[in-house]
């Protein structure tokens, strides 16, 4: 059975997520195995000679759902009538680079984006940011978009919650199969607080199948800063796996978590659990009808309320900056 086609746009294509990911997303891994996916690649004119370079490898896969590729430098004809965007080139932080100068080259980037997408995207419209910071990176793109609404617009943190399955899967010699109900909470950044106080493991409680000292000082630092410790090991940061948790992201949006399990998504505060109504921070989610919602009613203990306030107050402060800026 053959379903409509799903419009596809992808920032930075050229770049090395974009590799990993645009193979995937035209083999039907984004949506499901029935949709046929029509593929906008959007580059800087620099990038344009790689994009098409990708584009020819993407014809010679012969990909059966693959309807068409278009490559754009423009980002008003990249996302003219999409309905899944996904963000992922962004300004890197450069050489004496402070923060504030960072957020405020990205604005430069997610500003006319949002506008774009305001513009011009299908009714039903989904947006994942990936480029960093990404939880920012998406309240400058949402801001701009007045006419989508708000929930449209989500950034990553399901890598985060993949590392932090697989650690734990490890630590307890068990299958990440046998997880449920992990969460990142907070910003994609080293301040995240990957919770494993509501996570089951075979049914029982995560944090009480391990040392609290392993919990505190090598779980949690070893996901928030797995990033790092990627970029250390391979010269470049991670690609592959922040492809393939881009499609998770998409994928399980678009399809539903499995009864009995959510996972991780940044997505904007309804306020729940103290975070300021509006920050785009990650919580555990579950996905339902192509919603995501904020699974409620969670005990937080002091352990946890620490960690989630401190990397929420990352959050404002980043907000704070870019509304200094004027970006939203
Ligand atoms: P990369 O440098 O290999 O590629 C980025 C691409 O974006 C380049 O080809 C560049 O030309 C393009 N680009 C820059 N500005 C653009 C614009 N205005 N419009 C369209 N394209 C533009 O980088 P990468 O390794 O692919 O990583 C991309 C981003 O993803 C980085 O910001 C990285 O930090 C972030 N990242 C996020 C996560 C996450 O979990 N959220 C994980 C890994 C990487
Ligand atoms: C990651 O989590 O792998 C990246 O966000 C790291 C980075 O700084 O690009």
């Amino acid at each position: 059975m053959t379903k409509a086609p799903v419009t596809v746009t992808v920032t930075g294509a050229a770049g090395q997520i974009g590799y990993a990911l645009l193979f995937r997303i035209a083999s039907g891994q984004l949506i499901d195995a029935e949709t046929p996916i029509k593929l906008r690649l959007l580059e800087i004119p620099q990038g344009l000679k790689a994009a098409e370079g990708t584009a020819m490898e993407l014809d010679d896969c012969a990909f059966p759902l693959l309807e068409s590729i278009d490559i754009t430098d423009d980002a008003r004809t990249a996302f003219e009538g999409t309905n899944v965007g996904l963000l992922v080139g962004a300004r890197p932080r450069g050489k004496g680079m402070e923060r504030g100068d960072l957020l405020e080259a990205n604005g430069g980037i997610f500003k006319p984006q949002g506008e774009a997408i305001n513009a011009g995207a299908a009714d039903d419209v989904r947006v994942l940011v990936v480029g960093n910071p990404a939880n920012t990176n998406a309240l400058i793109a949402q801001a701009h978009a007045p006419d989508v609404p708000a929930e449209r617009f989500t950034a990553m943190t399901r890598l985060d919650h993949n590392r932090a399955l697989t650690q734990l899967a490890q630590k307890l010699g068990a299958s990440v199969n046998d997880i449920r109900k992990l969460t990142i909470w907070g910003n994609h950044s080293a301040t995240q607080y990957p919770d494993l106080f509501h996570a089951e493991v075979g049914g029982k409680i995560a944090a009480e199948q391990v040392e609290q000292s392993w919990l505190a000082d090598e779980f949690i630092p070893t996901v928030a800063k797995r990033g790092a410790a990627i970029i250390e090991a391979r010269g470049a940061s991670s690609a592959a796996s922040a492809a393939n948790a881009a499609i998770d992201h998409v994928h399980t949006w678009v399809n539903g978590t499995p009864e009995g399990d959510w996972t991780s998504a940044a997505i904007p505060s309804d306020g729940s659990y103290g975070v300021p109504e509006g920050l785009i921070s990650s919580f555990p989610v579950t996905a339902k009808d192509g919603k995501f919602e904020i699974v409620q009613g969670l005990e937080i203990d002091e352990f946890s309320r620490e960690r989630i306030d401190a990397s929420v107050a990352e959050l404002v402060e980043e907000r704070d900056t870019v509304r200094k800026l004027g970006l939203v």
